[in-house]
């Protein structure tokens, strides 16, 4: 199978192509990415020298270059691309609409005037944000109603209609997944983990938001990229797949488990403004792809948070770099006088 990744320089993305490469030795995958801030060639540097991996810099917005891309007989699209942190959209909504919205567009405009001539499986990696908020109790499932609260989710809730109205429309052949908080290797130090985790290693404060009770369902990625094999190769066209890690915890807990994990004191945790329109809690009701596709999450919380301490403890190259320049000035805008 010939299969176009976008955004595959970042951080669930990376992960997919590496599993993916060495799951199925007779695909091949080309990786268009426009290396954003959020976009690193050394997420990838492993495989630059394998026959089966071709990189692209491009941007998904770009119809022409994505046009011809897909014409070199690609049988399947995996859209990862986005512009991903919700404080970073909080600051600048416009880049979201322009990759998650528009961007999508472009693909899927590719996609229908392809089709039905070259039939390409369009898989579109959403999230659990789309749906919004929960109170004390619940779980979302793939019938909650579309809620989203921040314009990150806003974004990828109009691209999630897109998709929809595109296979109702056309009959194109897509699926969306809609997944839970992703941790793990080469995740960018913006995102709560792996910023505590490197700033615990430095010593420095531990940023949490508000009174640190806001609920996360985090799942290890190599479970999401094992769900995404499924859903890519088994489910049915037009549906959503909710996916989720049943480990769900408050960001206090988080922390203090990284903390402990690091033998560093709890005084290391600052409590600071809250972020505006924060979604209190999230949690993933996935018994839909678990039943139709036999999918469930396979690393737990503690299994999963060791390897992740341990990769950024051996990493900190990796992520050192990442902390200069333009992240410096992020940081500083996000967290100071906070
Ligand atoms: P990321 O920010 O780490 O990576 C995004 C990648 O997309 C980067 O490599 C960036 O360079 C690239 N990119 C951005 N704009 C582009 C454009 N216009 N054209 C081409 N490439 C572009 O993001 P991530 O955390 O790996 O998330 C990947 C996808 O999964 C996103 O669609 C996100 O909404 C979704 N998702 C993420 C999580 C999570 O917890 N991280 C959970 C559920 C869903
Ligand atoms: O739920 C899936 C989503 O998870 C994805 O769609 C997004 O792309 C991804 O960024 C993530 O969004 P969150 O906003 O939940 O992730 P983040 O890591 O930014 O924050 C997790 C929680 O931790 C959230 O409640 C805010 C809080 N937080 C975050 C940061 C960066 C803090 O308390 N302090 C921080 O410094």
């Amino acid at each position: 199978m010939k299969i176009l990744v976008t955004g595959g320089c970042g951080f669930i993305g990376s992960n997919f192509i590496r599993y993916f490469l060495k799951s199925y030795p007779d695909y091949s995958l080309i990786n268009v990415d426009k290396l954003t801030y959020a976009g690193n060639l050394e997420n990838l540097s492993d495989l630059s020298h394998s026959p089966r991996y071709h990189f692209i810099r491009g941007d998904i917005a770009d119809a022409p270059r994505i046009e011809e891309l897909i014409s070199k007989g690609v049988e399947a699209i995996v859209n990862f691309a986005a512009e991903s942190h919700v404080d970073r959209s909080i600051e600048d909504p416009g880049a979201f609409m322009k990759t998650n919205v528009f961007g999508t567009f472009v693909l899927l405009e590719a996609v229908r005037k392809a089709f039905p001539k070259q039939r390409i499986r369009f898989l579109h990696i959403s999230t659990d944000e789309v749906y919004g908020s929960l109170g004390e109790t619940g779980a979302f499932t793939e019938e909650t109603p579309l809620a989203p609260n921040s314009p990150y989710s806003a974004s990828k809730t109009a691209a999630d209609m897109l998709v929809r109205a595109y296979h109702h429309t056309y009959g194109i052949p897509a699926v969306i997944t809609r997944c839970s908080n992703n941790y793990g290797p080469y995740q960018f130090p913006e995102k709560l983990i792996p910023l505590m985790i490197s700033n615990a290693i430095e010593d420095k404060n531990l940023p949490i938001y508000g009174d640190g009770m806001h609920v996360r369902d985090w799942i290890y990625v190599e479970d999401h990229c094992r769900a995404l094999d499924v859903v890519l190769h088994r489910g049915k066209e037009g549906e959503v797949y909710n996916v989720g890690g049943r480990s769900e915890k408050p960001n206090l807990t988080v922390a203090k488990t990284i903390l402990d994990r690091l033998g560093k004191s709890h005084s290391l945790i600052r409590y600071v403004a809250d972020r505006p329109g924060h979604d209190r809690r999230y949690a993933i009701d996935f018994s839909k792809i678990k039943r139709e596709l036999g999918w469930k999450p396979s690393v737990s919380f503690e299994e999963g948070i060791s390897l992740t301490v341990e990769w950024y403890q051996t990493h900190r190259e990796w992520w050192k770099k990442i902390k200069t320049g333009e992240y410096l000035d992020y940081y500083k805008r996000m967290y100071q006088d906070r």
